[in-house]
């Protein structure tokens, strides 16, 4: 894989984003509209989260037909060529419907098959149009925003800021506060931003030490885990097998930390 394709995937990405994140912005200025729920009555899709995404598909197909989709909203088509694009045309969602700034467009291509657990990153992007930052990285190029490498940071003496993320299922919630419990000894305070590809942009950018969260779908995270790899930090994914795989990330230290404290039986 050249350096050269892995940017030219990067650039597309981000062209691509612009024009998705302003479609959001303008759809949410105009007034949401629910379209529908999903798994459960918390896990809402609007129709601005199908517009955007037909529009990203749309100019995907432009541009590298070849190319396989895999898409939160419209779902898999398979491709010829090796790369799929993995797509959550609005990562928080919720936000986007309650009027929070912190939403965006996560855009990534991967080799291989379309599976977390084999897939390589390439390229990524992760658009906040409310907030006016666009993050993005290419494999072996660095990650980077406005210009400004990002570097993840490491842990202080006041301890690790971490974020973490809930599930849209009520069931789960119990489980999930336990899990916070079991970090607090590390953490100096915990945030809920309710968008995971940001939570990892910002793990990536040094505003987070840390970040955790079970239940998360490919294209929440797609994009953010080669942010974070590329401004020096680690990831990783254990319980693969389960419902709700849970997704670490950070730099390296408190990645290792925050993977000891998960992972312990108790
Ligand atoms: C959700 C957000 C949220 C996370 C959920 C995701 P969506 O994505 O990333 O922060 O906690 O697990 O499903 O539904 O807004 O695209
Ligand atoms: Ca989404």
């Amino acid at each position: 894989m050249t350096l050269a394709l892995t940017l030219e995937l990067s650039e597309l990405a981000i062209e691509i984003s612009r024009e998705a994140g302003e479609l959001a912005h303008t759809r949410r200025q105009e007034g949401v509209r629910l379209a529908a729920t999903k798994s459960t009555l918390a896990d809402i899709v609007t129709d601005a989260d199908r517009e955007v995404e037909a529009l990203i598909r749309d100019r995907l197909r432009a541009a590298r037909a070849e190319d396989g989709f895999l898409g939160e909203e419209t779902g898999a088509e398979a491709g010829g060529s090796g790369i799929t694009w993995v797509v959550d045309p609005i990562d928080g969602t919720v936000n986007y419907a309650y009027g929070i700034p912190a939403y965006n467009v996560s855009i990534a291509a991967v080799r291989g098959e379309p599976d977390p657990a084999s897939w390589e990153v390439l390229a990524a992007v992760v658009n906040a149009p409310a907030l006016g930052e666009i993050f993005s990285a290419a494999l072996g190029h660095g990650a980077w925003s406005g210009g400004t490498r990002l570097a993840v940071t490491e842990e202080t003496p006041a301890g690790a800021l971490l974020a973490t993320g809930f599930g849209y299922d009520p069931a789960t919630h119990e489980g999930d506060l336990a899990t916070v419990s079991r970090v607090m000894p590390m953490a100096r305070d915990v945030r809920r931003m309710g968008a995971a590809a940001l939570d990892l942009a910002y793990v990536a950018a040094g505003r987070l030490d840390g970040y955790f969260e079970r239940g998360l779908r490919p294209w929440d995270f797609a994009a953010g885990t080669l942010l974070v790899t590329e401004a020096g930090g680690a990831v990783t994914r254990t319980d693969v097998d389960s419902a709700r795989p849970m997704l670490i990330a950070g730099g390296r230290d408190v990645h290792a930390r925050l993977l000891a404290l998960l992972t312990e039986n108790r």
